[in-house]
């Protein structure tokens, strides 16, 4: 299977890397659901996450990634961060996608693994791969029954009483959005949007305001201020999966559930403050929640 190595240009990592890093304070919150023992983060990315975990566990954590001038730049950022003791981290280069993952990692289970800002990529990665083989499928089901293969496999690498932490874009209700724009820049940034996203969006605009599904008004609220990697984030739905689907998703395994909340990330909330009036029928100051956090305990 085609994997792209690197989706961004050495212009487009920076800033890429730049992003990640600016969410590290929310990243933060995942934290509050490890349990004692081993750490495997999987699309470490350029460590915004491995930042902030307490130093005692330095030498116990796993970082994966498919991209090596991001697993580099963890291992620096975790240097800045941490002093020596961060050289004890462990950083593999892998696939997520491998079927042979468990190998790579030499066939170890983990307390605690940590999928942050990840599984849409998968998701995204997966119905794009859809997509291409052949087009008159139903794509969303296809990437979801890879994203199913996937938690099975990542599933396998979780100790007993271990736990899984999802932190990532949460889909929003199934409702009718209207969006009302505060200036030219975000109403042509929006037409761009809409030309641009690979999946279709339906809109009506009358008086000034448009109205849509929130789902897809959510599509363009999490990405209209990407300028440099546009391209790539364009490819991506953030908002694929709610906490309940996710419990679906992980099927018939055996798990508590530890936390499934969702919330706006407060820099998002400021930002739409700014730029647009957002509204649904029941809610007339309306700030669809950005992300979810999900842990649940193997048993
Ligand atoms: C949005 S970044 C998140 C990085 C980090 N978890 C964070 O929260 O800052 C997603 C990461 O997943 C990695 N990734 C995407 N597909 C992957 C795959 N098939 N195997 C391994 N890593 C992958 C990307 O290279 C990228 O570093």
């Amino acid at each position: 299977m085609a994997t792209r190595n690197n989706l961004h240009t050495s212009s487009g990592l920076s800033t890429y890397i730049r992003g990640m890093l600016n969410s590290s304070n929310d990243k933060d919150k995942i934290n509050d659901f490890l349990v004692p023992g081993s750490l495997l983060e999987l699309g470490c990315g350029s460590g915004a996450y491995l930042k902030t975990i307490g130093p005692e566990i330095l030498a116990q954590t796993t970082g994966v990634d498919m991209n090596a001038m991001l697993l580099l730049r963890a291992k620096e950022e975790l240097e800045a961060h941490f002093g020596e003791e961060a050289a004890e981290v462990e950083f593999i280069r892998a696939n997520a996608m491998d079927s042979n993952l468990s190998s790579v990692l030499r066939h170890r289970q983990f307390n605690n693994i940590v999928l942050c800002s990840f599984l849409h990529e998968m998701y995204s990665e997966f119905y794009h791969i859809g997509r291409q083989m052949n087009q008159d499928h139903d794509n969303d089901s296809y990437a979801k029954t890879r994203i199913q293969t996937l938690l099975d496999n990542i599933w396998d690498l979780l100790a007993p009483g271990g736990r899984l932490i999802i932190r990532d874009g949460c889909k929003p209700k199934s409702v009718t959005a209207t969006i009302k724009f505060k200036n030219d820049v975000v109403r042509k940034a929006f037409a761009k949007f809409v030309d641009d996203y690979p999946w279709f969006i339906n809109y009506i605009e009358i008086n000034g305001v448009v109205e849509l599904k929130l789902d897809d008004a959510f599509e363009f609220l999490t990405k209209y201020f990407y300028t440099e990697n546009w391209d790539v984030e364009v490819q991506e739905k953030f908002g694929w999966c709610t906490p309940y689907e996710m419990d679906e998703l992980l099927g018939k395994k055996s798990f508590n559930v530890i936390s499934s909340m969702s919330y706006c990330i407060p820099w998002l909330k400021n930002k739409w403050a700014k730029d647009f009036e957002i509204s649904t029928i029941t809610d007339k100051t309306f700030a669809p929640d950005s992300t979810m956090l999900l842990a649940y305990e193997k048993r």
